[in-house]
């Protein structure tokens, strides 16, 4: 299949409507962040297509702003081992974007702690366990374990905007991976390890170190992987609106 051509709306079918496409509603409702993975390769030419597939994620006017580092092998481990030492070592860590409101206020504060401590409940830790819990972000630091690890770059010279199309493409990535019988987690984590990122992977001084990925398949046995935090319903995020308000 070709990856880059695009479909007309009504080849095939002649329709004059787009048809609905079940597979979509497939690979969205089995994402989750996979926090364990098999050690079973993933050919170069895997992820070149899920890329390719990315790449169709709109943009504003098309400016894709989105750079991606792919590691794997022998770079992936070191650098790994290198992020990890440092993370123990409480070295290098440094912000460079906020991702957090200090403090979190509601309904995000409550939210965080639910899937936190589901998480972790999964696993058997209990509050209060910090060594398990630095154990437990260390892993981070290894991918979880995948094979293939990704690093999400941008421009800084662009502007919040293109953050949005930054992430419009990670969630095209990551449904392309789950059609391919692949997995992944967004990693905000490896944001604090940007200079490590940036020196061991010469990634240009104009570029913005934004997230990690991994990928690999998922180890279906870790009970991690079947931790997935609820969504609030509609009602709670969305209203429709009816009447218009009277023009103060
Ligand atoms: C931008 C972004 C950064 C994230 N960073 C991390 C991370 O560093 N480590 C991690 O374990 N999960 C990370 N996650 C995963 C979230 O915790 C997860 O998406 C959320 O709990 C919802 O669960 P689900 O992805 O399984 O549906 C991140 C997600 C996003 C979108």
């Amino acid at each position: 299949m070709d990856l880059m051509r695009e479909i007309p709306m009504t080849e095939e079918t002649n329709a004059t409507r787009h048809q609905p496409c079940a597979t979509v509603d497939e690979a969205i409702l089995s994402r989750r962040s996979i926090r364990a993975f098999l050690s079973d390769p993933v050919e170069d030419e895997t992820i070149r297509e899920i890329l390719t597939l990315a790449s169709r994620a709109p943009s504003g006017t098309n400016t894709q702003p989105w750079k991606v580092h792919v590691v794997r092998g022998d770079v992936r481990n070191q650098l790994c081992d290198e992020i990890i030492t440092a993370f123990i070592a409480g070295d290098q860590y440094s912000e460079e974007y906020a991702y957090a409101p200090d403090p979190w206020g509601e309904p995000y504060l409550a939210r965080r702690r639910a899937t936190g401590w589901g998480l972790y409940g999964t696993l058997g830790i209990e509050k209060g366990d910090k060594d398990k819990m630095k154990a437990q972000h260390a892993r981070n630091f290894g991918f979880f374990d995948a094979p293939v690890g990704m690093f999400i770059t941008i421009d800084r010279g662009l502007e919040l905007g293109s953050w949005l199309d930054l992430g419009l493409f990670l969630q095209t990535l990551m449904l392309a991976a789950r059609g391919r019988g692949l997995d992944t987690c967004p990693q905000q984590a490896f944001a604090g390890f940007h200079k490590i990122i940036q020196n061991r992977l010469a990634i240009p001084a104009d570029e913005m170190v934004v997230c990690g990925v991994a990928l690999g398949f998922a180890d279906m046995s870790a009970p991690e992987n079947h931790f997935s935090p609820g969504r609030e319903p509609v009602e709670l995020f969305a209203r429709f609106v009816d009447d218009l308000a009277t023009n103060d």
